[in-house]
């Protein structure tokens, strides 16, 4: 197949030469190429952190987005189009491609790349259902004796109601598969925990029915990410989502409306904890499954008064914890990529400082919005964009959640001051940003 290679978001992108001048012949190699695959925030952290690696020279996005333009050559193939992004990188000699998002690997992306002898950081499908079906998720944690909240599952309304009035209140009541993050109700009152319920068990707005009814954990919430290669846990530093729409943790749930790296409230025992009982335990489950994994296994947890549990596992970096992860990586990501594809020894080494980001997104999501506002962040330190259009020389809003404005420093203090200051000279009209983001931790 012959693959148009045009970039929709401007020049191609430069060939970077390898950095490798040291004269050794070992180190006189050619430079990589890697293909990332996604458009969002998430994927042009991806690639800003691959563009600092002193082994790759070319970078592919596909789709991508504006922001990643400038390091990356964006060529328009669909993140679930399976067999054109496999031709795509074999046409090209991709040596390494890294998955974004959970419908390309869902869609089997891993699989057909693996079959095909191309290397790819990303779980094939099977690995995958760590995140897609909640009730397989459940039972390795249970069989492996990774901490979480007691459940169980239903398929028929009579008995889910039953079992959910004989539990004291709030309830959480999960759908069992994939339902864009709106699948879980922390029902407060009886009434709320019915009509979800009908919803999911009834209604079938979310497709054929089953639910989880989950003890409810009470504590603050953490990203513990790891890339992982079989039994290998390589772990990320720990980030804090900040789900909902509003200051003060109000409103809607959405994707993620800002996020902070390291973590104060974390001890560096309770994450040694999180890193032997629940990352690696879980890495060494699956492998007793027969399921090698290789990618990001993402632990949503939270630090109950009994010691960090899991909400929810997924199958890929957190978004927008990326974000503010990743800037913070010393090392060379290729290396971690690379170690973690061969299961190989390695340990990743982060910086000191702090990372925060603040979301601008579009007035009236997580509900309805509107597009095409212009944009402009000149001045600013580091933007990742997450829902941008380039159109006639101009940059627009395409998406709820716009851009991640970021900001480092030597301190949270510091790097939240920065990322504000930046948000002040990008934010415009027909945007919204929450203006408490990492306050918890700093109070
Ligand atoms: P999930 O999609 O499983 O991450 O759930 C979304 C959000 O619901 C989480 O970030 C938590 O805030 C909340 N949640 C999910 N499960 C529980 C639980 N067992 N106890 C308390 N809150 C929960
Ligand atoms: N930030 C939560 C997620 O990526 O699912």
């Amino acid at each position: 197949m012959e693959i148009n290679i045009q970039n929709p978001f401007g020049e191609e992108a430069p060939v970077k030469l390898p950095r490798m001048e040291t004269g050794r012949e070992e180190d006189i190699r050619p430079g990589k190429t890697v293909l990332v695959i996604g458009s969002g925030g998430r994927e042009h952290a991806i690639v800003d952190a691959l563009s600092r690696s002193a082994r790759v020279q070319k970078i592919y996005a596909c789709p991508g987005n504006p922001g990643m333009s400038r390091h990356a050559t964006c060529v328009p193939i669909s993140v679930t189009d399976v067999e054109a992004l496999r031709d795509f990188a074999k046409e090209k000699c991709v040596d390494l491609t890294v998955v974004g998002p959970e419908a390309s690997l869902a869609a089997g992306v891993a699989d057909a790349f693996k079959e095909a002898g191309l290397r790819i950081f990303g779980p094939t499908k099977a690995g995958a259902r760590i995140e897609s079906s909640k009730e397989f998720a459940k039972q390795i944690m249970e069989k492996y004796g990774v901490p979480t909240g007691a459940y169980r599952s239903f398929d028929r309304y009579e008995d889910a109601k039953a079992y959910a009035e004989s539990l004291p209140l709030p309830t959480v009541i999960k759908y069992d598969g994939l339902a864009a993050g709106k699948g879980v109700v922390v029902a407060a009152t009886r009434e709320e925990a019915d009509a979800a319920l009908r919803d999911m068990l009834l209604d079938s707005a979310f497709g054929k029915g089953r639910v989880l009814i989950e003890e409810f954990l009470d504590g603050p919430e953490f990203s513990f990410m790891c890339a992982v290669g079989g039994r290998k846990v390589y772990p990320l530093a720990l980030a804090q989502d900040h789900k909902r729409a509003y200051d003060g943790d109000r409103g809607p749930n959405t994707g993620g409306m800002g996020a902070y790296s390291p973590l104060p409230f974390i001890s560096e025992e309770v994450r040694e904890k999180a890193l032997k009982e629940i990352l690696q335990r879980t890495a060494d489950g699956l492998a007793d499954e027969g399921i090698s994994y290789t990618g990001i296994l993402y632990g949503g947890l939270i630090l109950t008064k009994d010691g960090p549990k899991v909400i929810e596992f997924n199958a890929r970096f957190g978004d927008p914890e990326t974000e503010v992860v990743l800037p913070r990586l010393v090392s060379d990501i290729y290396d971690l990529f690379d170690a973690a594809i061969d299961s190989a020894d390695y340990e990743p080494e982060w910086s000191k400082e702090s990372c925060l980001g603040v979301v601008l997104a579009s007035d009236g999501y997580p509900g309805s919005y509107s597009k095409g506002v212009e944009l402009d962040f000149d001045g600013c330190a580091k933007v990742f964009h997450m829902g941008t259009k380039a159109s006639d020389g101009k940059l627009l809003t395409a998406g709820g959640r716009v851009a991640m404005v970021t900001g480092m420093g030597k301190t949270l203090e510091e790097a939240a001051a920065r990322a504000y200051a930046d948000v002040k000279k990008a934010v415009t009209k027909g945007l919204f940003y929450r203006s408490d983001i990492g306050k918890q931790a700093l109070n």
